[in-house]
């Protein structure tokens, strides 16, 4: 039977309006990351985004607000008093502080705090890896001074390696050759947290994999490659993450099958197994050796800052998708596509960063809301440890101030994109590397 135009018209409005039905969007932090997350959210137009704290670069996405990523309470009080369809977390603390647990039934991408450990406790992961029986570095966990030698010795032959129990924000591990350092690393470690663990060192070259998780699968990103020192050639002392680019080709379709089969499909069992399954991203840190077999270095409970930002442009319009799923254990039904695209991003740092960064310097040429688009590509700023001052300038607040992401359909285009984007913006003794991507092959003009 044919319907009346009239109700034929009111039924594509009303299938018009639910479709535009907004969702509204917690998303927690307030970095790259999170701009890289509030951007790829808003893709999306049925997202109505609320950021805390957030930064420059989400407040032009969203509402900020004046709330703290480490302040649980506060942000449960937000997520109620907004009614907020989804909560996003993205740094770490909040997560190993309970505040998914404390949502209770609202919508999280994000694990609650038994996950969190992963990363909040080295020795935790640990036990995890062992009893999941994925590949990592053989290990010994101290927990009495008096031991610290018998394990320094068997370890000895190769650079040691001294995990801090607990988060460090990324200055918890030593990597050394000097017997004295490691001791007293690990002495002090032991005094302050409790323990320590002393593990093989692991020869390789290593990548992040972003694994998307909940109880009804998981979905491997593909995998990018951070730059950790601060310097080029990889000297210098480990930052945050200076660069990254994606796909890592070193995770050759070979490498990827064995990271699902030894790692990532062992660890969904074991953590899905548990009391409340993983709901979030895993991010695994790799160490791929010259056999192309895969370890696990490192598990962290949220996405990577800088590996975010030139991974999420590739879930195109459909992050919400993915991230609602992923909080309700409806991965496995997610069929969308994951774009083939290659990306590049590169970090501006404060002078003196990592070990201290001069700030409240006014950062030129930045147009915050500026994509540049060429004939092969795109680039665009992701806002990190950046402010507005009160006549709207943008000034230097931490030591990764903001980082510049290349899009294309080559990684040297990416680069190339990038740079280009970056050698417009002017900061008084800020620094970055000019070598972002040289294991994949990028070529640098600056500096070959
Ligand atoms: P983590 O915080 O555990 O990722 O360690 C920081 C960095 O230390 C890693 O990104 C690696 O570069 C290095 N590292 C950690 N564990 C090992 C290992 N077992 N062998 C070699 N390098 C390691
Ligand atoms: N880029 C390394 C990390 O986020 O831990």
């Amino acid at each position: 039977m044919n319907m009346p135009a009239a109700s034929v018209g009111l039924m594509v409005r009303r299938e018009r309006h639910h479709r535009m039905e907004k969702r509204r969007v917690l998303l927690v932090g307030s970095g790259g990351r999170e701009h890289a997350l509030a951007m790829a959210l808003t893709r999306d137009q049925r997202v109505e985004l609320h950021t805390a704290p957030g930064n420059p670069g989400t407040a032009q996405l969203g509402t900020n607000h004046a709330v703290g990523a480490a302040d649980v309470a506060g942000l449960l009080a937000l997520a109620n008093e907004l009614d907020v369809h989804l909560v996003v977390v993205g740094p770490e603390a909040p997560l190993c502080d309970g505040l998914v647990d404390a949502l209770g039934q609202r919508p999280c991408f994000g694990p609650v705090a038994a996950h969190a450990a992963l990363e909040g406790s080295k020795s935790f992961a640990k036990e995890a890896m062992q009893a999941a029986g994925v590949p990592t570095a053989e290990h010994v966990i101290v927990r009495r001074a008096g031991a610290l030698g018998d394990a320094l010795d068997r370890f000895s032959g190769a650079p040691w390696v001294i995990k801090q129990d607990g988060l460090a924000g990324g200055k918890g591990v030593l990597v050394t050759e000097d017997r004295e350092k490691a001791e007293a690393f690990a002495l002090s470690a032991v005094a302050t947290a409790g323990s320590v663990v002393i593990e093989a060192f692991l020869p390789g070259e290593e990548a992040s994999m972003l694994v998307l998780m909940d109880a009804s699968g998981y979905r491997c990103l593909p995998a990018s490659q951070d730059h950790k020192r601060v310097g080029e050639g990889d000297e210098g002392p480990n930052t945050g993450g200076m660069g990254a680019y994606c796909p890592a080709p070193v995770v050759t379709p070979e490498v990827q099958a064995k990271v699902e089969s030894r790692i990532v499909g062992p660890m969904h069992a074991h953590l899905c197994a548990q009391e409340q399954p993983y709901r979030g991203v895993l991010y695994v840190g790799l160490m791929i050796d010259q056999r192309g077999d895969p370890y696990v270095v490192e598990f962290n409970v949220r996405f990577g800052d800088p590996e975010c930002q030139v991974t999420m442009p590739l879930l195109g319009d459909h992050a919400l998708d993915w991230f609602t799923a992923v909080a309700q254990d409806n991965l496995a039904q997610v069929m969308h596509s994951i774009e083939e695209s290659a990306l590049l991003t590169v970090v501006l740092a404060s002078e003196g960063y990592p070990s201290s960064a001069v700030t409240g310097r006014i950062i030129e040429g930045l147009n915050a809301n500026e994509v540049t688009h060429t004939g092969h590509g795109r680039a665009w700023v992701n806002m990190a440890g950046l402010k507005l001052d009160a006549d709207a300038n943008p000034i230097s607040s931490g030591g990764r101030v903001l980082s510049v992401t290349g899009m294309s359909d080559s990684l040297q285009g990416a680069a190339d994109l990038a740079y280009a984007r970056l050698s417009s913006l002017a900061l008084e003794g800020a620094h970055y590397r000019r070598d972002i991507g040289a294991r994949a092959g990028v070529q640098h003009p600056d500096i070959n």
